[in-house]
């Protein structure tokens, strides 16, 4: 290249700023960039590079205006470059051409209440109504809140028939959410209103109608002057909001920790009490044990028997939103399976 006047100098690298321009308008790859940068800012051969070996053939005040003007384009070019790769970056991702948009969208599945939960929001929510108040307490407890506290003898068979899961030496998982009674009660003084909703295990096999884990819901109502006629008329209301008008029948049971104790059956759901399959040809459903709280209960939770009298409950929501749902298996309670789970979200 022969020696240029300032002015050819800054006309020619001028250029070059305009041309490179035209030229990424064209580009369509990330490769057709690199082409460009190489044609012009290439180490060997770039067309602007070309015009850097110029620059020391000015003197004085000449050299400082070259070294000026080359550096702004070069710096302009590299910036254009740049511009013109994150552009392309962003068209190419809309434009890929393997996207069909003419698909058909997948479903979507909208998420909802798993239908336990729903039933035992229910059952808390009409216990709410009436003054109670919701408690929880650990799944892990030591034998005296799950059986010594709740007047189980040591020894005693009844212990056997909740099939208990030791955790450690005296430690289990608890088999009922009765003892939150006891931690009711400590937590005294009465009045005491509470419902308890929460998971209970036992060492049951996983059958059709059984579950090592599952949910119960346990009531506790302790005061002066309390008697069966209050435990009555309160799990009667209950039915009656939760089931709609139906008819509901005590009969006598027993528990440790209750004295009388009862429990209540609600009219078949699915066949009005004509008897099916569901209530085995009984027309009636068992739907929760109760009873009297045991003196001996009360008073080794410190609370004076003398004074204060209380009813509890225990109901199991699982049992009652298998009836709710005409669902004949509890173990599909279990499986999260979407196409269940849909048929019954609320
Ligand atoms: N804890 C009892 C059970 O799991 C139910 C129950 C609770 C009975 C409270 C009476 C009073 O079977």
């Amino acid at each position: 290249m022969n020696e240029l006047t300032l002015q050819a100098f800054e006309h020619f690298v001028g250029r070059f700023g305009t041309e490179v321009d035209t030229r990424l308008r064209e580009a369509r790859t990330a490769e057709d960039v690199e082409a460009i940068r190489v044609e012009y800012l290439g180490r060997a051969n770039g067309k602007l590079t070309d015009y850097q070996k110029q620059i020391p053939t000015f003197s004085g005040e000449e050299r400082k205006l070259a070294g000026q003007q080359f550096n702004a384009v070069k710096k302009l070019i590299e910036g254009r470059l740049a511009e013109t790769l994150t552009e392309l970056s962003r068209v190419t991702r809309l434009s890929v051409p393997d996207v069909d948009l003419t698909m058909p969208s997948r479903s979507q599945f909208r998420g909802a209440e798993h239908p336990v939960t729903v039933v035992i929001e229910e059952i808390v929510e009409i216990f709410r109504e009436i003054g109670f108040t919701v408690a929880t307490g650990p799944e892990a407890e030591t034998e005296w809140y799950n059986f010594t506290a709740l007047n189980f003898p040591p020894d005693h068979p009844a212990m056997d028939m909740h099939d208990t899961m030791y955790l450690a030496e005296d430690v289990v998982l608890r088999t009922h959410t009765s003892p939150v009674q006891i931690r009711s009660l400590q937590a005294g003084p009465p009045p005491i209103r509470v419902v308890i909703p929460g998971n209970v295990y036992r060492l049951d096999p996983f059958d059709a109608s059984h579950a090592p884990m599952f949910a119960q819901i346990e009531g506790l109502a302790v005061d002066e002057g309390i008697s069966f006629v209050d435990l009555k008329a309160t799990l009667t209301h209950f039915a009656t909001r939760f089931f709609g008008a139906t008819r509901t029948r005590f009969r006598p049971s027993y528990f440790p920790f209750t004295e009388p104790s009862a429990e209540m059956d609600v009219e078949c759901r699915l066949c009005k009490g004509s008897g099916c399959p569901a209530c085995k040809g009984t027309g009636w459903m068992e739907i929760l044990g109760s009873g009297m709280v045991h003196p001996n209960v009360l008073d080794a939770a410190g609370v004076d028997s003398e004074k204060y009298t209380g009813w509890a409950f225990g109901m199991g929501p699982a049992r009652i939103a298998l009836q709710r749902y005409g669902i004949p298996d509890i173990r599909v309670l279990y499986d999260s399976e979407m196409r269940f789970l849909g048929q019954v979200a609320r």
